[in-house]
Order: C-alpha cells, then sequence, then structure tokens
C-alpha cells in the first residue's frame, strides 16, 4: 500500500503508454514486500532536462530510460558508468540523497548486460564464437557488452558494411579499456559472408527489426540449413515471441533465447542497481509474461 514513505522508481520516455517496465518491477517490489513504487511518466525531448531535475526535488530514487532519450540524457547526469559512455547511450538512473553531499546521479545501460544475461541463461559466452547481425544502436550496446565479457572472437554482419565497420573499429579502439584479453578478434563483414560467419559461430545474435509486428512473414536473416544444433540463437525482437527467425532456430534443433528475455533482464539489472538487492527473477518474469500475451 502507498503511504507516506513509499519511494518512486519509475520510466520516462515518448511515447510511454506502452510500456511493459511498470507491470514486472511492481511485481518485484510486491514480491520483496519493499515500499517502492514504479510509475510511467511521459516526458517530451524539450522538458528532459527539467524532468530530471524535477525527479531530483521530488526525491525519486531510479528511473529507467527509454526512446527517444536515451542518448540525450548522458548530458543530465553527474556520473556515467563507463560501458554506457562507450555505448553513448543510459537506460537507467540511480539517484542518491546524501545529507553532507547532496544529490548525485550516475547512468547506467543495463539493456547491453540484459541480453549477457539471458544467453548466459543457455550457456556462458566465455571464449565463444558470437556473430551480431545489424550495426544499428542495440547492436551498438550488445557488442560493446560482449566485447567487455571474456568471448573468444565477434563478428559484426550489416547490410551497410560501413556501418558494422565502424562500429567494429569504435570497439577495437576501445579494447584495451574493455577487456584484458587483447586477441579478441573483432571482424566486420557483409551480409553475403553470413553462411560462414554462423557455421563458426556458437552465438547468433540478430539486432534487425526483421519479422517484428506486424512484418511477421519477412523473411529471417538465416534459414535452419545455414544453422547447426551447437548454435544459439537470440532475436531481440519480442513480438512476437516465435519470430521466423526463432522458428528457423528450432527447425535446425539450435538453442533459442526468446526476445522478451533481454526486456526481463535489463528489468532485473535496474532493480539490482537500485535497490542493492537480488531482484525475484521468476516473479518479474511472470508479471512479463502476463502483460505481454
Ligand atoms: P536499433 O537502434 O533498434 O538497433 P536501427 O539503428 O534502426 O535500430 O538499426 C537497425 C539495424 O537493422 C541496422 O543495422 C539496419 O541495417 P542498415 O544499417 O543497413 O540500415 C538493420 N536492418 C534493418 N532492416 C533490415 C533488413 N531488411 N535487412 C538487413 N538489415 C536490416
Amino acid at each position: 500500500m502507498v503511504d507516506g514513505k513509499t519511494k518512486i522508481l519509475g520510466v520516462i520516455g515518448d511515447p510511454i503508454e506502452h510500456t511493459f517496465s511498470p507491470a514486472m518491477q511492481n511485481a518485484g517490489l510486491e514480491a520483496l514486500n519493499l515500499n517502492y513504487i514504479y510509475l510511467p511518466f511521459h516526458v517530451k525531448s524539450d522538458n528532459l532536462n527539467s524532468a530530471i531535475e524535477g525527479a531530483k526535488t521530488l526525491g525519486i530514487r531510479g528511473l529507467n530510460v527509454t526512446i527517444p532519450h536515451k542518448r540525450e540524457v548522458i548530458t543530465c547526469l553527474d556520473e556515467v558508468d563507463p560501458i554506457a559512455n562507450m555505448i553513448g547511450a543510459v537506460n537507467t538512473i540511480k539517484f542518491d540523497y546524501d545529507e553532507n553531499e547532496g544529490i548525485s546521479t550516475k547512468g547506467y545501460n543495463t539493456d547491453a548486460y540484459g541480453c549477457l544475461r539471458a544467453i548466459e541463461e543457455k550457456a556462458s559466452v566465455k571464449d565463444k564464437k558470437i556473430t551480431i547481425v545489424g550495426a544499428g544502436g542495440a547492436s551498438r550496446a550488445i557488442a560493446f557488452q560482449m566485447a567487455s565479457s571474456d568471448i573468444g572472437e565477434l563478428s559484426i554482419l550489416n547490410r551497410n558494411f560501413n556501418k558494422a565497420e565502424s562500429l567494429a573499429n569504435d570497439i577495437k579502439s576501445n579494447l584495451k579499456q574493455l577487456n584484458d584479453n587483447f586477441n579478441l578478434n573483432i571482424n566486420a563483414y557483409d551480409m553475403d559472408s553470413l553462411k560462414r560467419e554462423i557455421q563458426e559461430s556458437e552465438i547468433l545474435i540478430d539486432t534487425t527489426p526483421i519479422g517484428m509486428y506486424p512484418n511477421i512473414n519477412d523473411k529471417p536473416i538465416a534459414s535452419a540449413d545455414m544453422m547447426h544444433d551447437d548454435l544459439i540463437v537470440n532475436d531481440i525482437v519480442y513480438t512476437p515471441m516465435e519470430t521466423s527467425l526463432i522458428k528457423e532456430a528450432k527447425k535446425a534443433n539450435a538453442e533459442v533465447v526468446y526476445g522478451y528475455k533481454m526486456l526481463l533482464y535489463q528489468g532485473i539489472r535496474s532493480f539490482e542497481i537500485w535497490l542493492g538487492e537480488e531482484a525475484p527473477v521468476k516473479e518479474m518474469e511472470n508479471a512479463l509474461l502476463k502483460v505481454f500475451r
């Protein structure tokens, strides 16, 4: 029950009415009996800075940040986690209130961590070769996160080769900071190389919007005959849950990681950053699946 001691968390974005986060986060807060509430806030770009300042004066403890504010919000924060800084996008803000030192804000990117943890539900990424298709914002976040983990090799493939190359170069120039494993190979390829890359990989991540509702019958980036049964296939599209790529992966007896898992684990990580304790994964997953279906 909300009372005078209830603390506030929330999500800011434009639009915001379709967000799944309140259902998931409030289920987690309730399961642990924490006197917090998580609310959606519709914030337009022109008001972003005043929304962050307003959150401070209202004593808000944490915010998720969604489209279109993930990049711009960095300029409103006191501190940004190093990987979020390299990615250039923040989706989680923690507000700290200290009687002596005042209010401080720190930004994190838990989207990419969400993808990593979703895959690690199936198998460790250690020393694995990972192929990522797409070179947009989601690909960038995931590629930086993977490069900072102890993987063996990373290939980025994109329809527009120059974009894949520029992302690969960007990661390479940050590699020293990201990873002690200086032998990590980061390659950029065009889509014609996809078949060969998949054959050599243990993990395939599709960050393109292909197959997303309403275009559910779009031809997937890869068909079953291009895959193998030691492959883990993650499509970050989560509507529908069974995308055309996931269906192909199942035909090939590959392991599948549904797109909603990234959404789940980014929320789990945000929860842990704000509350400083382990999040109740099952309860949050059930709540997410309920609003989803
Ligand atoms: P997001 O920020 O969600 O990652 P984005 O920045 O628009 O979205 O990136 C989408 C990615 O999917 C891009 O890399 C895009 O390829 P291009 O750089 O060549 O445009 C890729 N993409 C989108 N539709 C595609 C399609 N039909 N076939 C192949 N790649 C596609």
